[in-house]
């Protein structure tokens, strides 16, 4: 698959860590920064990736900050986008196999690079069956019905 990876300046050194394990798989890496531990703000990278999955440049991402948060959130702010945070091997495998997630984020102040590859490996090494399919088609409906409100409301205003 194409993995995409992105991180601020907290998961930069976390990242390239599992850039290199990845690499080392038959998975091919895209790098979307941060390029350095020079502080860089971690909405703009989610996006990036969140942005690359939708348009289906890549297959699945990792994203990494300080806890994994913020790039979590920033990335579900993305219509389409299931970003789920995790930090053990259970749930890396669920937010695939329940939630069809096609982006993890990890907390480089959180957990350790050795523990942070097992994550990354349980959550690339499952695919999405559809077993719950109707459960994430629930999530997608209610994010079209917001969508489409917004779409309703703008074409209002600009009456
Ligand atoms: C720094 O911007 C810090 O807030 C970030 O790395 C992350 O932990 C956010 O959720």
């Amino acid at each position: 698959m194409k993995i995409g990876i992105g991180a601020d300046h907290n998961g930069y050194e976390l990242k390239e860590t599992l850039k290199k394990f990845i690499e080392e798989t038959d998975h091919e890496v895209v790098d979307f920064g941060a390029h350095s531990s020079d502080a860089v703000d971690y909405p703009d990278i989610a996006f990036n990736v969140a942005e690359a999955v939708s348009e289906k440049k890549i297959e699945r991402g990792i994203l990494v900050c300080g806890t994994g948060l913020g790039v979590a959130i920033a990335a579900n702010k993305y219509p389409g986008i299931r970003a789920a945070t995790t930090h053990d091997t259970y749930s890396a495998e669920r937010a695939q196999l329940s939630n069809n997630a096609q982006i993890i984020a990890l907390g480089a102040q959180v957990i350790g690079p050795e523990s942070a590859k097992k994550v990354v490996a349980a959550y690339l090494n499952v695919a999405w069956s559809g077993s719950s399919q109707r459960k994430v088609d629930q999530i997608v409906d209610k994010e079209s019905q917001f969508l489409d409100q917004n779409f309703k409301d703008a074409a209002k205003s600009s009456c």
